[in-house]
């Protein structure tokens, strides 16, 4: 009942319906004892009348605060995924618009293929797809942040940088990445897991939030910046982001609108190499670094940071400089993460205690593993097992698998959660002389 009269948003109104619903629930009873007492006795009667005028007042009074409480906790709406439209493993998607941001990065708008509905997801978690391509002998799967946000989530938003072969390397260019540009068009079919990621905003907080990244980086932060400025207009955010140019600047529009419809989101760009008919596009020259953001930003706030490991790194390198506490720095790399001291020392202590078998028990393989094989996952795969991976970074959950037998030793502190007795054997070497595997 309670729950019925929180949902009144007029304060008055709801305050009279309390009165009422008090009133009524105190005449009630007391009617009922004078008649089951049976009694003549004319103070009973006033003692009823009352009660019942003290039990509208109260519920009056009560029926206001609870106003003001309710309407405060619904200041800032919680994003909740709704655990009905979450699926298991893969749900086919179909890819119903697809659009050019900049240069190098396309996006591709997907609904689920039976039409059902879909969960809305926390702003800077992904999406790992599976594509078949032709050549590759299994599925490739890849993770791709979200890239859009909206109340009502009625579609996935994947915004994805061609990825070129690295400079100087005789190296195939980025398999999935291309695949996508080159042959993926609307309505074609692509199965994708339900979204997921811990490096999220919580849009309920006050504190000053600073969303910094660059190139292909910026695709969480728009998710943030938008589900930000749409649940909790109040907060201050500002949006720092870097491109080489105007050409490689993706969602310049986009982002302009959201902060001309929102006085609280600042937004400065800054171009590396800046071309003359970029004029306007951008607020300053050169790469985005730890002091840009402090003298845009003085007060006490959050930092998020997507992009090139490189770029992450620098910039809470340089935080931390500037003395702001790591647990205000949160960050995403698309590529290798940076290690932490712990992790290092991790993996100088694994490295150092030599050989190790590992038996893959569903591919029915015992092998002998050392240092210089690497992870489990590429040991695995230098030896003609192909367990699934994405991220290879530790983050997408995708390589899990359940440990039958001995322990590892992570190399990277996982972002994953496993459940206990799994691993994630991208980022994990052994870490007893023998290892028993569930692949
Ligand atoms: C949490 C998360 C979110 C992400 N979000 C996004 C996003 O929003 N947008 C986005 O574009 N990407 C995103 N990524 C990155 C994405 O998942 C892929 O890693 C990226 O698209 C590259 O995949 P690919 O298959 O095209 O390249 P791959 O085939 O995996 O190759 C990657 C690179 O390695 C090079 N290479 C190939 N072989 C060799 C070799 N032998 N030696 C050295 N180099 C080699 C390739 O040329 C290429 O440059 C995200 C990653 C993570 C972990
Ligand atoms: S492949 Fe993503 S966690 Fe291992």
């Amino acid at each position: 009942m309670l729950e019925s009269l929180g949902r009144i948003n007029n304060p008055l109104a709801r305050s009279v319906a309390t009165a009422a619903t008090v009133c009524s629930v105190v005449t009630l009873s007391t009617a009922m004892v004078i008649g089951f007492t049976n009694t003549k006795d004319k103070s009973a009667y006033q003692f009823g009348v009352y009660s019942s005028l003290f039990g509208a007042a109260a519920g009056a009074i009560f029926g206001l605060v609870y106003t003001s409480k309710s309407s405060e906790n619904r200041s800032t709406p919680d994003i909740k995924t709704s655990d009905s439209h979450v699926w298991q493993d893969w749900r086919n998607f179909v890819v119903v618009r697809k659009v050019k941001e900049s240069e190098e990065i396309t996006s591709f708008y997907l609904q689920p293929e039976d039409k059902g509905e879909i969960p809305n997801f926390q702003p800077g978690q992904f999406l790992t797809i599976k594509l078949d391509i032709p050549g590759q002998n299994k599925p490739v799967i890849r993770t791709y942040s979200l890239s859009d946000y909206s109340k009502t989530c009625e579609y996935y938003r994947l915004s994805i940088k061609r990825e070129p072969a690295p400079n100087g390397l005789d190296v195939m260019p980025g398999i999935a990445s291309n695949f996508m540009h080159d042959h993926i068009q609307e309505g074609a079919v692509i199965p994708a897991k339900p979204p997921n990621g811990k490096f999220v905003l919580d849009v309920q907080k006050s504190i000053p939030a600073v969303l910094i990244s660059n190139g292909v980086g910026i695709t969480p932060m728009i998710s943030m910046a938008k589900a930000c400025t749409r649940l909790n207009p109040h907060r201050s955010v500002w949006f720092v982001h870097g491109a080489r140019d105007g050409q490689f600047h993706a969602f310049q529009d986009e982002v302009m609108e959201i902060a001309q419809q929102n006085p609280n989101l600042n937004v400065h760009i800054r171009y590396s190499r800046p071309k003359p008919e970029d004029t306007g596009k951008y607020q300053s020259v050169g790469y985005v670094d730890a002091t840009l953001v402090k003298e845009l930003c003085r007060q006490e706030a959050e930092y998020f940071l997507c992009g090139s490991p490189a770029f992450t790194q620098s910039i809470t390198e340089g935080l931390k400089e500037l003395g702001v506490p790591n647990n205000r720095v949160f960050f995403e790399s698309f590529g290798k993460p940076m290690k932490s001291e712990s992790a290092k020392q991790t993996q100088t202590a694994t490295t150092g205690e030599g050989f190790a078998e590992i038996v893959f028990a569903k591919s029915g393989k015992t092998l002998t593993w050392k240092p210089s094989d690497g992870t489990i996952l590429e040991f695995a795969e230098a030896n003609d097992i192909n367990p699934p991976f994405s991220c290879r970074v530790g983050v997408c959950g995708t390589c899990v698998c359940k440990i039958q037998e001995g322990e590892v030793a992570y190399q990277e502190e996982p972002t994953a959660t496993t459940d206990e007795g799994s691993v994630l054997i991208c980022i994990s070497q052994p870490g007893t002389s023998r290892l028993v595997l569930d692949i």
